[in-house]
This record gives structure tokens, sequence and C-alpha cells, in this order.
């Protein structure tokens, strides 16, 4: 199959964000433990380990020019329901945090899952099934990056000092009841 420029070029684009991220397509897998995109969040890791494999599918599916529509359309809709999983995830742990910038990444969440749908639609409408899936999976590698490598890894910074600074607190408060406990004891002694 013979790729016009454009796709051509958004093929490059599409390898060299992913390489960006340090994930080797070719492998077929993405190592969890990858320092790129990790966030120390363990199932955040694992969403997002979940979520781009889907995403390589795709894009293995346009680099062997194996495309097949019903496969394209069940990942999708995979796509959507891990989406949707995953961000009330990261939105629970936001709140009970009180993450400053928590409406802000909600809102980013919401506007993804209103294109995912939008795809989906587009997809269940006809379409010119490589130059659909070449700009849906474009689109997701960039979205993936942007946020995954800088709203991700910034929510899990602050979680991690909100858990340490917990933790500070909860060692001061245990030592003055001991302190407390002894002065109590040495008293009555
Ligand atoms: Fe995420």
């Amino acid at each position: 199959m013979t790729l016009s420029a454009e796709n051509q070029n958004k093929l490059k684009d599409i390898k060299s964000i992913l390489y960006g991220m340090e994930i080797d397509y070719e492998r077929g897998n993405i190592d969890h433990g990858l320092d790129k995109i990790k966030t120390d969040i363990p199932l955040i890791d694992l969403h997002h380990q979940e979520l781009l494999e889907l995403v390589i599918t795709i894009f293995k599916m346009l680099d062997s020019s194996k495309l097949n529509e019903n496969k394209l359309k069940s990942l999708l809709e995979d796509l959507i329901v891990y989406s949707l999983e995953h961000f009330a995830y990261e939105e629970k742990l936001m709140q009970d945090a009180e993450y400053p910038d928590i409406n802000k990444h909600k809102h980013q969440h919401n506007n993804f899952n209103l294109k995912l749908n939008c795809f989906l639609s587009e997809l269940n409408a006809k379409v010119e099934l490589y130059d659909y899936a070449i700009r849906l999976n474009l689109w997701l590698v960039e979205w993936y990056s942007s946020e995954i490598l800088h709203n991700d890894r910034k929510m899990a910074l602050f979680l991690k000092r909100k858990r340490i600074k917990l933790y500070a607190v909860a060692g001061g408060i245990g030592i003055c009841l001991v302190a407390i406990l002894l002065i109590f004891i040495y008293r009555k002694t």
C-alpha cells in the first residue's frame, strides 16, 4: 500500500512521540517500569500501560498496513471503557488529596472522552479507514504523551508530597503521645 506524503509524515510523528516517551513499540508490549512514563502510583502506571498498549496495537495495524475496521472499533470501545475507569480513579485521588488543579485536569479528561466518542461516531459513518485511523492514532499518542508526561506526573508529585507531609504529621503526633505517656509513667513512680 502506498502512503500519501501526509500520512507518511503522520506516521513519522507518531513514531517520534512514542520514541519521546521511550516506548519501544516494536516489542509489542510496554514495560511497566519505564522511567519516562512512570508516576510511581502503581494502579495509575498499570492503567497507562494498558491504555498505551491499545494505542500501540492501532499503530501496529497502521504500520503494517493491516487495518481491520471491526478490530479498530473494538479497540476504540475498549479505550473508552478503560479511560473512564482510569479517569475516575485519578479524579478520586485528586479529590481526596485536595489537588489544586483538579478542575483543569478533570476538564481535560472530559474533553478527551468527548473527542473519543466523536471518533467512534465517525467510524460508524462512512470513513476512509486508513486516513481515519492514522488521524485517530496521532491524536491519541499526542494526548497520552501530554497527559502522562506532564499532567499525571505533576499530579503524582503533588500526591507523593502530600503523603510525605501526612506521614510527618502522624510521626510528630506519635512522638508527642509517647512523650506524654513517659511523663505520666515517670510521675506515677
Ligand atoms: Fe492518566
